[in-house]
């Protein structure tokens, strides 16, 4: 935090509110583990050995001066040090006087040599701290992790995992969910799809992702070259198209070579009312299927798995296929 100076009797007063902040023994000793660790009130208390509310008391002071930075970490705030960001009258005080500070840390028994070890102990009571916890959590971690940090970083998680030069095409892309996700792992990601006002949000989501191409058209006479992708992904699309052969033959077609079909829907299930209420083409499909539709796009069945029921949902259970092309 810059501070304004005030002139006093023609000099300003942030130098000797400076020289004020530095003349304090406890707080010089604070700053130093400060540059070193990031560190939150309790355990700087333990470090200096010390009570809490005096290291509040000089805490305040020196958050009030600009000397350290806070970090808010749930309902603890967390300081530390950074001689770099201070500015340069405080900066050139604190070397001088950090300067001093070490030379005398090398002398027997001296109390700044005393705070490192503290500072050392504290530390890797941290470590200690964090495998008592998960000891404890055992498998409630997942609820807490749930709780804390929602579902869909995972998903962001795995994006990443992509080669950054891998271009996919999301074939019935919809309003474009899985596109942010793709482009942050891809070199380029198209978005088909045949309803303009699907396309419309999918614009919306990704109009700051220079890498996300959006094309109006059909699955069966894609708008796309050949060997443009290296994954082709149809999520929750296929149940939809009547004539299944074009479809699977124009991903094959749009498949650089070594690339990949990835086919998410429904396994084959009985629930007959869906044709009706949601205009179901097909009532999911068997991995057999599955494999009968690669082959006849010049595609091998790669792998084929029922997905984990989500205890949350109400529909048929997913599987996820991967096509690629015939082994030489
Ligand atoms: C159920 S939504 C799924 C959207 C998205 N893939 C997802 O997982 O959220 C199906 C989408 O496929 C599109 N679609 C269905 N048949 C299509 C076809 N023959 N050609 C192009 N798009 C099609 C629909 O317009 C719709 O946006």
């Amino acid at each position: 935090m810059k501070r304004k100076s005030i002139m006093v009797n023609g000099m300003t007063t942030a130098i000797f509110d400076r020289l004020n902040t530095l003349s304090e023994p406890v707080r010089v000793r604070m700053l130093r583990v400060l540059a070193r660790e990031e560190l939150a009130v309790g355990e700087i208390a333990r470090v200096l050995h010390t009570s809490q509310p005096t290291v509040s008391r000089h805490l305040k002071q020196l958050d009030g001066g600009g000397w350290v930075l806070r970090r808010p970490v749930g309902t603890a705030t967390y300081f530390r040090l950074d001689a770099d960001s201070l500015p340069d009258d405080a900066r050139a005080l604190w070397s001088l006087v950090q300067g001093e500070v070490e030379a005398d840390a090398l002398g027997t028994g001296s109390q700044y040599a005393e705070d490192l070890r503290r500072l050392q102990g504290v530390v890797a009571a941290r470590a200690g701290d964090s495998e008592a916890l998960f000891r404890r959590l055992g498998g409630r971690w997942d609820g807490m992790r749930r709780e804390l940090f929602g579902e869909g970083f995972v998903l962001a998680t795995l994006a990443a995992l992509l080669p950054r030069s891998t271009r996919v095409a999301d074939l019935g892309c919809g309003t474009g969910a899985l596109l942010p996700l793709l482009a942050q792992g891809s070199a380029l990601v198209y978005g088909v799809d045949r309803e303009a006002a699907m396309l419309e949000v999918a614009a919306a989501r990704t109009a700051v992702l220079p890498n996300v191409i959006l094309r109006n058209g059909l699955l069966d006479a894609l708008p796309l070259p050949d060997a443009c992708v290296d994954v082709a992904l149809c999520q929750l699309v296929l149940h939809h198209v009547r004539e299944l052969g074009p479809v699977y033959r124009e991903a094959a077609r749009i498949l650089a070579p070594g690339g990949r079909f990835v086919v998410v829907d429904m396994v084959a299930h009985d629930r007959e009312e869906v044709r009706e209420t949601m205009g179901h083409q097909h009532l999911g499909f068997s991995r057999d299927r599955v494999a009968e539709l690669a082959t006849g796009a010049g595609l091998t069945l790669q792998s084929w798995r029922a997905l984990p029921p989500d205890p949350d949902a109400h529909g048929p259970g997913l599987f996820v296929a991967v096509m690629g092309p015939h082994p030489a």
